[in-house]
């Protein structure tokens, strides 16, 4: 089985979430990936929100595996001569270190470009270069704020109505994702042109990304002053910019999260249902939902006569789902052609052994924890299948990886008793 990235080689200096993702997926598309931690401590996350102590956390592991781990202080000549030397042999170098600390160390990508022509660099900070905030650090919130995500998420009125987080990691993971495709593509323009080039992606433009319908959304509003498909739409009134749309589906569709049978105690008893526009899709989901009257009522047998009376529909719906469990809804529901989906708690998730049989969750082995659950690859292949393999415990390959860049049994000793290197 050959793997999609075998034989290329990533100095990996990131950590946290974001750039971790990204060279995560990288080696378990079969990249080398040399992850460079701080001597002692190594990547923050490594000793975060722990459960057991002694132990690398949950968080660090999630976010590392397929990797090789050398604890490397970069901060002293020979850890630069060894991270020169180590760049000068890779295909990829990625940092995500705060606005100006990879130059202020000699790491820019100007040297870096002249170290090795060949080598791509990419860099994750919070803003580009251009904007007001580029020398501000950045974590998930930050970007989730000033990308748009958090002013739109959440409920419009009420005392909920405050800019409201994903759960999803829009800022760091996603950030991280959108990193992934500027380095694979940039790898396909290296064997055009034989030379590395400089990929950065911010975070807010990452989140930015994700929030195009709401672009779309701010331009419409400007056009024409209301939002129809927003369930604010049409008894409130809209302001100069996009509310927060609580549960809406994107587009013009009518999409809403219902109440299951069991809400009053389980937080995630509830289905999420779509109302497809087309006269056929709606007719089945009327028959299913038992609303028949409402295909031939003109109260609700057109998209903008529904627009006009949503939270009518919502209320005929819940009636449907209110006494049902949710899986046998989406089960009946499916069946009959109606999109939809559960709300699955974390608990359910983890347990659910159709996504372990596909290759979403593993199960791996670390030396010290023993079994722990991951998720895995997303993309699936038809030819290959990433094995997920645990995270390394720190500076874990450090004497492996030195050796390979020609140093001695006596160099790496002198390299320990110095603190340039630890384990
Ligand atoms: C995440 C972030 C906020 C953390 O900032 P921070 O606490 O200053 O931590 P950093 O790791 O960036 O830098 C701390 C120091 O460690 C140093 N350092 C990091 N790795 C090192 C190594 N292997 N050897 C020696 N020094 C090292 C850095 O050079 C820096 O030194 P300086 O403060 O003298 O410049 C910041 O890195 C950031 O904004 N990154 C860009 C956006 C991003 O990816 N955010 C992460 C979201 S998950």
């Amino acid at each position: 089985m050959v793997s999609p990235l075998q034989g290329i080689k990533i100095i990996d200096w990131t950590q946290v979430q974001s750039g971790p993702s990204c060279t995560q997926l990288l080696a378990w598309l079969g990249a080398d990936v040399i992850k460079i931690e701080r001597v002692g401590s190594g990547d923050p996350t490594r000793n975060e929100l722990l459960d057991f102590e002694g132990m690398d956390s949950l968080y660090f592991l999630q976010l590392n595996s397929n990797k090789r781990s050398i604890e490397l202080n970069v901060k002293t000549p020979e850890g630069k001569e060894i991270l020169t030397k180590l760049i000068k042999g890779a295909d990829i170098f990625v940092e995500n270190l705060h606005p100006g600390a990879a130059d202020s160390l000699g790491f820019s990508w100007e040297e870096v470009h002249k170290m090795n022509p060949r080598v791509i660099y990419g860099t994750i900070k919070g803003f580009n270069d251009d904007s007001p905030y580029a020398s501000v650090k950045a974590f998930e919130p930050v970007a989730q704020c000033a990308g748009g995500a958090a002013a739109t998420t959440g409920w419009w009125d009420g005392e909920y109505n405050i800019p409201t987080q994903s759960g999803a990691a829009l800022g760091d993971s996603n950030t991280g994702m959108h990193l992934a495709i500027g380095l694979l593509a940039a790898l396909l323009k290296r064997e055009k042109t034989g030379e590395g080039c400089f990929v950065q992606q911010s975070m807010q433009d990452a989140v930015l990304n994700l929030c195009r319908i709401k672009l779309r959304d701010q331009l419409m509003l400007q056009n024409i002053g209301v939002l129809k498909h927003l369930p604010e739409y049409p008894s409130e009134k809209f302001g100069d910019t996009v509310p927060r749309a609580g549960n809406v589906e994107g587009g013009q569709v009518l999409g809403w999260c219902y109440k299951c049978k069991g809400w009053e105690t389980d937080p995630n008893a509830y289905v999420y249902i779509v109302l497809q526009n087309e006269a056929k899709a709606f007719d089945e989901a009327c028959q299913a939902l038992g609303k028949p009257e409402w295909i031939t009522d003109p109260k609700f047998n057109t998209p903008e006569a529904r627009n006009l009376v949503k939270q009518e529909i919502y209320k005929g719906v819940e009636e449907y789902t209110i006494n049902k469990d949710k899986h046998e809804i989406v089960d009946e529901l499916g069946k009959k052609g109606v999109p939809c989906g559960p709300v699955l708690s974390m608990l359910e998730i983890e347990k659910d052994e159709s996504l372990y049989k596909c290759g979403t969750l593993v199960e791996v082995d670390q030396p010290i924890r023993g079994k722990y659950v991951t998720i895995g690859c997303p993309p699936k292949f038809s030819d290959f299948t990433p094995e997920v393999k645990s995270a390394p415990l720190l500076g874990e390959h450090t004497n492996e990886i030195l050796k390979e860049i020609g140093y001695t049994d006596a160099d790496i000793d002198k390299f320990r008793t110095g603190h340039i290197v630890c384990k």
